[in-house]
């Protein structure tokens, strides 16, 4: 018999078709562009086997016990997992998939067009020049921070850290920090990044990208006491989860000059409500959570968890599972 899945979202094409040509499952499909209602969500699943989601779906005792003792695999078209209660999906024996590698090189990439698009005020210059404030060329006039012979810190070095230092490196940066939990070695030596303490990274970089997961230790990390030891010219972006970042000591922060300006794909909530005061900053550029945003890496994503579901439910390794 067909194993029952249910995809939370229309997932980019190639992921549905691996499904469809399966032969192995027999999906419903919330055929959207918009989340599933959380009560339609708690009907649908009821006995599937498996479970395709993205990451605005919490799921969490709820919506595993609305499944029921069927479930086995929960694939997310995602690297991030905060949106999973990993310790309940670890009780029921479920198993994990998740996409990492596949979106590595994308998220990089749109964390320098937003790391220059802050440091160099590229949304500030547009708006200018479209409204009427370009009356001549001003020699101090939209002035920026440059990358050339600076100092990056990388806060959670992992994949996308190095990818990202990797793509910096050519425009001159002089030297790579990093925090996390424990050493990174290996990774670190990639980019000849030096270990350092929350403090060091605070005092000594210039451009502060922050790339960790969102766990229970780093929600707030980025609070006052970060952002009051860095230099008032030092520019923060923000690529991995809203939640990392205390955003009323952000605006403090960037509204009094404690730092220069900042850079966020992801916020608290999402989506942001345009009359939020972080909007009203000429410091600060918000982009709508689109890091892994290009045609060929969605439909990377979609691909592997389509695997991930499918390996997971046949009792295989999967290409990419969470270890729990
Ligand atoms: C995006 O934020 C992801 O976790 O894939
Ligand atoms: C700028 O356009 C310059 O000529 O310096």
């Amino acid at each position: 018999a067909l194993a029952r899945v249910y995809v939370t979202r229309r997932v980019p094409p190639d992921g549905l078709r691996i499904l469809r040509q399966s032969g192995q499952v027999q999906f419903e499909l919330w055929d959207s562009d918009d989340p599933v209602p959380r009560k339609e969500l708690l009907k649908r699943v009821e006995g599937v086997e498996g479970l395709l989601c993205v990451l605005t779906e919490k799921i969490d005792s709820e919506v595993l016990e609305a499944a029921g003792p069927n479930l086995k695999v929960v694939s997310t078209m995602s690297v991030g997992y905060d949106h999973l209660s990993l310790p309940e999906l670890k009780k029921r024996g479920i198993r994990v998939g998740y996409t990492p590698d596949v979106l590595t090189d994308a998220v990089a990439e749109l964390t320098v067009a937003l790391l220059l698009a802050t440091s160099r005020r590229l949304i500030e210059a547009v708006e200018e020049a479209k409204t009427g404030g370009w009356g001549t060329w001003r020699t101090m006039w939209l002035c920026g921070y440059e990358l050339n012979q600076s100092t990056v810190g990388i806060m959670g070095l992992g994949r996308i850290g190095v990818a990202i230092a990797e793509r910096l490196k050519p425009f001159g940066v002089k030297r790579f920090i990093y925090t996390d939990v424990a050493p990174r070695t290996e990774l670190a030596s990639k980019i000849q990044a030096e270990y350092v303490t929350m403090d060091e990274l605070a005092r000594e970089s210039d451009f502060l990208a922050v790339c960790c997961a969102l766990t229970p230790e780093t929600q707030g990390i980025c609070n006052h006491s970060l952002f009051s030891k860095m230099k008032k010219t030092a520019v923060f972006i923000n690529t991995s989860r809203g939640p990392v970042v205390n955003q009323e000591d952000l605006y403090e922060a960037l509204s009094s000059g404690q730092i220069a300006a900042a850079g966020l794909d992801v916020t608290t909530p999402e989506p942001l409500p345009p009359d939020h005061p972080l909007f009203k900053l000429k410091n600060c550029v918000i982009l709508p959570h689109i890091a892994s945003a290009s045609y060929t890496t969605r439909n990377s994503m979609s691909a592997l968890a389509a695997n991930n579901l499918l390996a997971g439910l046949k009792g295989e390794p999967m290409p990419k599972e969470l270890k729990l």
